[in-house]
């Protein structure tokens, strides 16, 4: 049985000028553990995607199964990691993981257990220092941890991120990178992260799912990424494969999916960015 299944995914908006179909025909199995990247321009249906498996939307026709039954509300097998973080402010790291756990583990863990699996995850993320601080005490990064541990508590079969790092800069990005596969190789978690970053999709995924501009955009190419982990960014930078794939999503982008007016040539300004090999950091940066 697949773990998760898209199927005839369409998805039709409401807008005064009449439906807008964002969405048609995506159809995508992924295997239980398995890191899928999404990757396309900016408004062809990423997000939208990421929302439905979610269940914060609904799919017009089609729909998504998960280990058996159908996704047809938000719940805590299915955790988002979004952009900006979205933490109450007037709490602090420790109390927004709570938060969030703290109703699912009622009856099932004590007090003392919940303390103690709030701390292990923050501890995951390297934020155990500074479990105690509020947002608005710590950095961007570190806001981006604790919204990972927050989602990582609740146990989720499937870890859904949208653009998790897109709000940081290149050397925060990369440590958060690695943390997120080291994350990745302990639990195993089914992973799908929205992504402009090429060199982030491919360092991280599994596979990389290519999507074609919109409207009724769809899945244009499926890259398989074989490459061994660990995977280390700097001996990969070295690598024919990784630089293979690297290629192949560049020529979707800006080849295949170029938008009217585009230069065929990705040295212009793009939607989708290639991250600079950040200089490996001889100080722990705590991201
Ligand atoms: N609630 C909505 N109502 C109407 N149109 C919507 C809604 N949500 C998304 N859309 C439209 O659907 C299309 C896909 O939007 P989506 O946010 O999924 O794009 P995206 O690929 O995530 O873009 P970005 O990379 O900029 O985040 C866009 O044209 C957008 O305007
Ligand atoms: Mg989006």
């Amino acid at each position: 049985m697949t773990h998760l299944e898209l199927t005839q995914v369409a998805i039709e908006f409401p807008t005064p000028k009449g439906a807008f179909k964002a969405l048609e025909n995506v159809n995508l199995k992924i295997q239980k553990g398995e890191f899928v990247s999404l990757i396309g321009h900016s408004g062809c249906g990423k997000s939208t995607v990421l929302n439905i498996v979610a269940g914060l939307y609904k799919a017009t026709t089609g729909g998504v199964i998960l280990d058996g039954r159908e996704v047809d509300e938000p719940g805590p097998e299915r955790a988002v990691v979004f952009q900006n973080h979205s933490l109450l402010p007037w709490l602090t790291a420790y109390q927004n993981v709570e938060l969030a756990v703290k109703t699912l583990f009622k009856g099932k863990k004590t007090k003392a257990e919940i303390k103690e699996w709030i701390e292990h995850n923050l501890t995951l993320v390297h934020m155990d220092h500074a479990m105690h601080k509020r947002p608005d005490e710590i950095s961007g990064g570190m806001k981006q941890r604790v919204g990972i541990a927050r989602a990582l508590a609740m146990q989720p079969k499937v870890l859904l991120m949208d653009e998790p790092f897109g709000a940081l800069d290149a050397l925060t990005r990369a440590h958060l990178q690695d943390s997120v596969m080291e994350i990745h190789a302990h639990l195993g978690n089914t992973v799908i992260m929205i992504t402009h970053d090429v060199d982030e999709a491919v360092l991280l995924s599994d596979r990389i799912v290519m999507m074609t501009n919109g409207p009724a955009a769809t899945i244009g190419e499926i890259l398989q990424v074989n490459l061994p982990r660990p995977r280390d960014r700097l001996v990969l930078a070295e690598d024919p494969h990784y630089n293979h794939c690297r290629g192949e999503v560049l020529k979707f982008l800006y080849e295949r999916q170029r938008r009217p007016g585009e230069a065929a040539t990705a040295t212009k300004k793009p939607d989708a960015v290639v991250t600079p090999l950040p200089e490996r950091p001889q100080l722990r940066i705590v991201a």
